[in-house]
């Protein structure tokens, strides 16, 4: 048989599973709400990659809290697992951000180029308030320094998919975080 024809399996080990995630996301939850009191609030998803975690946050948040929640769609990779270090806006938020108290809710923060960008444009819009909450840190590959006010969980240094986070659009569905395997990566 042609070694070449065996299939491989490119997700690798479980990083976070399902239950892990949950106990994250109800910490920034709960963190989020006692520093916000009962001011009103807009969640700001960051697309794709935060889909999930803005779904499951903003349940983890006091169900008569004034919330509200928006998207924006950034491309910061292309196709490809490292950053072209060039971000650019694909998608704005539907309503505007002056005078709101606004929470950026990203995947990850990796060389934190993306983070960076967003705090950029959002914070020159007059927001009365503005935080950042990411799901996944990545702290020893930054390229520049970003504040990130709420971290839900210190990623290995690994290309991780699953909840949200994609390799080339799939994985996203995954209801754990994994490894993709670095074989499986293009270069
Ligand atoms: P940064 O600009 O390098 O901080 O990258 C931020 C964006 O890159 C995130 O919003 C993700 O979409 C993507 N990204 C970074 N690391 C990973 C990873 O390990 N898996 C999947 N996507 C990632
Ligand atoms: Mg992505």
């Amino acid at each position: 048989m042609n070694p070449n024809s065996v299939t491989r399996e490119p997700l690798g080990a479980i990083v976070f599973h399902a239950d892990e995630i949950a106990a994250a996301v109800g910490r920034l939850g709960q963190a989020l709400t006692n520093d916000l009191r009962d001011e009103p609030v807009l969640l700001v998803g960051v697309l794709k990659g935060a889909l999930f975690l803005v779904a499951d946050l903003a349940r983890a948040l006091p169900p008569r809290a004034d919330i509200r929640i928006d998207f924006l769609a950034v491309a910061s990779y292309g196709n490809s697992t490292r950053s072209s270090g060039e971000v650019r806006l694909l998608k704005d938020t539907s309503e505007s951000i002056e005078g709101k108290n606004v929470v950026i809710v990203e995947d990850i923060v990796d060389n934190g180029l993306t983070l960076d960008y967003l705090q950029r444009l959002l914070a020159s819009r007059n927001p009365a308030s503005l935080r950042s909450c990411v799901l996944l840190d990545k702290p020893y590959r930054r390229l520049v320094d970003v504040t990130i006010d709420y971290t839900g969980l210190l990623a290995p240094d690994a290309f991780i998919v699953g909840y949200g986070l994609d390799y080339q659009e799939k994985y996203r569905n995954l209801p754990y975080l994994a490894r993709l395997e670095e074989w499986a990566l293009e270069s």
